[in-house]
């Protein structure tokens, strides 16, 4: 278990590098990142399905403190789902969290408020922290919908789950509209949702639950902006995409988290 509210900050690799070339980027951040960084912060990577075996390897043989994450996966165990992956798959690889969720699956595989859920319970019945992603559309934005929408995705997310397994799994804020345009919410407007969402934790799950529960920002976080962003009230960390795949940057923002 975590402390309570430790910093997590996260790199999304997407569909990006190939096993060889995540290997090289895993390397390159251990030699990045130091001691202090992980003192003070949890450090996670997510690589592509294909090349997680190959960045364990590395973590393990070489004893880097990174957490090792997914980007999906199934809620069933096993069974006749092509193309797709398990929790049990996951976990057997050591792989310690599984982002469930990501607007991109949403919007462009089609998941569900109901599949979000189904997973974020198997991911957390196999042992695993789920991270699961919740974030408005510009359209939403703007119609001031952004409350609604996001507490309406969280509560759906969170049906079916116990308080204490509420207060160990991490939120992820992703406003659709930051999410690799380069334009990030203020430090003041993810502050603002997170700490909505962490009183809808609070509602749901109790006092402890909503102290516990962590709530990373995601949406265009880089070296630049990421101190304002990881220092605002009810923010504990990054959810990072596009910056997480140079070693420099990723470890920077990691270092504003401190
Ligand atoms: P970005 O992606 O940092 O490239 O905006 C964030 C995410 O999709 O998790």
């Amino acid at each position: 278990m975590p402390d309570p509210r430790r910093p997590l900050v996260s790199g999304n690799w997407k569909m990006h590098l190939t096993h060889f070339d995540a290997i090289r980027l895993v390397q390159q951040l251990s030699y990045a990142l130091t001691k202090d960084d992980y003192a003070a912060v949890d450090v996670a990577v997510h690589p592509p399905f294909t090349a997680l075996r190959s960045v364990q390897t590395v973590l393990d043989a070489d004893d880097i403190p990174i957490g090792l994450g997914a980007q999906h996966c199934h809620w069933e165990t096993s069974g006749a789902f092509t193309g797709e992956v398990s929790p049990a798959m996951l976990a057997k690889l050591d792989v310690r969290y599984v982002i469930v969720g990501h607007s991109e699956r949403r919007a462009l595989f089609g998941q569900t408020d109901e599949d979000v859920a189904r997973t974020a319970r198997a991911v957390k019945a196999a042992g695993m922290v789920p991270l699961v992603c919740v974030g408005e559309t510009l359209e939403e934005r703007e119609a001031g919908r952004t409350e609604e929408r996001v507490t309406s995705q969280a509560r759906a997310a969170l049906e079916g789950m116990s308080a204490e397994e509420v207060g160990a799994l991490v939120l992820a804020y992703e406003p659709v509209w930051a999410i690799g345009t380069g334009r990030n919410a203020t430090a003041e407007d993810a502050s603002s949702v997170c700490g909505v969402l962490r009183g809808l934790v609070g509602e749901l799950a109790g006092a402890d639950a909503a102290a516990s529960v962590r709530i990373q920002y995601g949406g265009s976080v880089k070296p630049s902006n990421a101190a304002e962003l990881l220092g605002a009230p009810d923010v504990d960390g990054a959810l990072v995409g596009g910056a997480s795949l140079e070693a420099d940057d990723f470890g920077r923002i990691v270092r504003a988290a401190v």
